[in-house]
């Protein structure tokens, strides 16, 4: 695969032009290509229909100094109360909404700055995908029209402006959005208090309290790491709870952080749900690997622990190198670059929230031995086309599939039937002298399964716990690894985008469109 002369100016543009101290993207670059849907449809009757709006805003994050953010708020123009609540501190809203529900939302971008909303893990509409192409300038309105087609799970939302959606989440733009469905309420899982939700991220401030961006090219190569960590926005998060069973969701919200989350007395981790929503049965984990992007639902039982009982849900350390990014030379990262002062690199250990056990509580709640059958549609296919996506490194660049993003192209083997079944293989091949990272790779549409991983170190400390039980939108693909998807693409034709969810790698070009035909 070679690039064109095209390319290779676009590429030198995009990816050396400092973007990170760049403040706007010329509109001309988002407006070329497609028409930002400002109408309504008449045509559309929606159950629910909801405000969004980005804008600047202020919230102490940390005691003593406010914080300038970015942050969704909104409100319930039609539908149930219910459908939105109040983020904390600089998240968005949660958004709430069941399968079936026919939803409009309202965005207005009060940014200085283009952007787009993109609902993560959704299978919606191209028109409704929020593809960078549609981005839309400072103060005007992008209307989504969507029919809830998801499993119930726990989707997100986010900016996806090209070249700015690593700035604009780390500025605080990102939310929850949660679906429910019948299959899903018959379980009678743990719900009202009993159900929690945590969006993990990390962040790094200056010395004003301000959030700090990715500042140099080895920031952006390795992916921004900040060295407080945020739960819901908040750092040193404590919870009191109750003797019962909990339902968890986790978000790894953060721009580029692995996390490898165990409970500090030991208690086995039990999963429910990835990204795609429950499983068909519970799994139980020591740890559980959640790379930037994926979900995971936790079922957690304090029902036999006294009241006064402590625990913590941690990120424990795994080796950098694991990551591939050995900065001690002599391979991976080694490129006689040196981190901040301050920094927490990946791997370093992290205590996430901090559990007391504060009151007897009666509950009912037991975790049932099956959750959702998945139905059939999901079965491995013998004869499904193979389609091999190398994940490499040249010339400080990332590569997919030997390609860098393009707003316009999608080449043909980027091209796929509506409905029709591929498996695609993401081969971390790396670059020379052994430069790889661990790369969480993120597919637009539909949920897809993990067949099969081969090739990573057997000593990699994240495969321990890497969870392939469930319904996938975003795969770590760890160095040397190749993993093996099987993906039934969206019935929805239109430009849908691919790429490694580390935002850095995203907005440096680590992206590619497909094409549903
Ligand atoms: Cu969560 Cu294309 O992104
Ligand atoms: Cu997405
Ligand atoms: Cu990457």
């Amino acid at each position: 695969m070679s690039l064109s002369r095209r390319e290779l100016i676009a590429l030198g543009l995009t990816s050396f032009a400092g973007v990170a101290t760049r403040g706007v993207v010329p509109a001309t670059d988002l407006l070329a290509w497609g028409e930002p849907q400002r109408r309504r449809s008449d045509s559309f009757e929606p159950d629910v229909e909801l405000s969004l709006r980005a804008a600047p805003g202020e919230v102490t994050v940390r005691e003593g100094r406010p914080t300038r953010v970015w942050r969704f708020t909104g409100s319930v123009v039609k539908g149930p109360a219910s459908a939105m609540t109040p983020g904390d501190s600089y998240l968005g809203p949660t958004l709430r909404l069941a399968r079936g529900q026919k939803v409009r939302i309202r965005f207005h971008n009060e940014l200085a700055e283009p952007s787009i909303v993109h609902w993560h893990g959704m299978d919606v509409p191209e028109a409704a995908d929020g593809h960078p192409h549609r981005a839309i300038a400072a103060g005007s309105e992008y209307i989504y029209e969507f029919t809830v087609e998801n499993r119930a799970g726990t989707y997100w939302y986010h900016p996806h402006p090209h070249e700015r959606t690593g700035p604009q989440v780390n500025m605080g733009l990102a939310g929850l959005l949660i679906v429910s469905d019948e299959q899903e309420r018959a379980l009678g899982l743990p719900s009202g208090d009993a159900e929690l939700t945590a969006v993990i991220q990390d962040r790094s401030f200056d010395a004003d309290g301000q959030f700090r961006y990715a500042a140099n090219m080895m920031e952006r190569e390795m992916g921004f790491t900040g060295e407080v960590m945020l739960v819901n926005g908040k750092p040193d998060t404590q919870w009191s709870l109750g003797t019962r069973a909990y339902r968890l969701r986790l978000l790894n919200g953060s721009n580029a952080r692995i996390y490898k989350l165990v409970w500090s007395d030991g208690t086995p981790m039990t999963v429910i749900g990835s990204d795609g929503g429950l499983l068909e049965r519970p799994v139980e984990r020591r740890a559980v690997t959640l790379a930037p992007g994926q979900r995971v639902e936790l079922w957690l039982d304090l029902s036999s622990r006294p009241v006064g009982h402590k625990l913590e849900l941690r990120s424990e350390a795994w080796p950098i190198a694991d990551g591939g990014l050995d900065m001690g030379g002599g391979g991976g990262m080694g490129m006689g670059m040196r981190m901040r002062e301050g920094a927490s690199p990946q791997g370093a250990a992290h205590t996430l929230i901090g559990i007391t056990v504060a009151r007897r509580e009666r509950s009912s709640a037991r975790l049932p031995r099956t959750l959702v059958p998945f139905d059939r549609s999901w079965q491995p296919v013998a004869n499904a086309p193979v389609r091999r996506v190398p994940l490499t490194f040249r010339r400080m660049v990332w590569f997919m599939g030997g390609r860098s993003f393009d707003m316009h192209e999608a080449a043909e083997d980027e091209t796929v039937q509506a409905g029709s079944t591929q498996v695609w293989e993401f081969e971390n091949a790396g670059g020379p002298m052994g430069m790889q990272m661990a790369h969480p790779i993120h597919m637009h549409g539909r949920q897809f399964r993990v067949l099969s991983r081969s090739g990573a170190s057997p000593t990699n400390a994240l495969s321990e716990g890497i969870v392939d039980a469930g319904w996938m939108d975003t795969v770590l693909v760890l160095p040397s690894e190749t993993v093996r998807v099987q993906v039934t693409f969206t019935q929805h034709p239109g430009t849908y985008l691919y790429h490694c969810h580390i935002l850095e790698h995203e907005d440096m070009g680590m992206m590619r469109n497909f094409k549903v035909v």
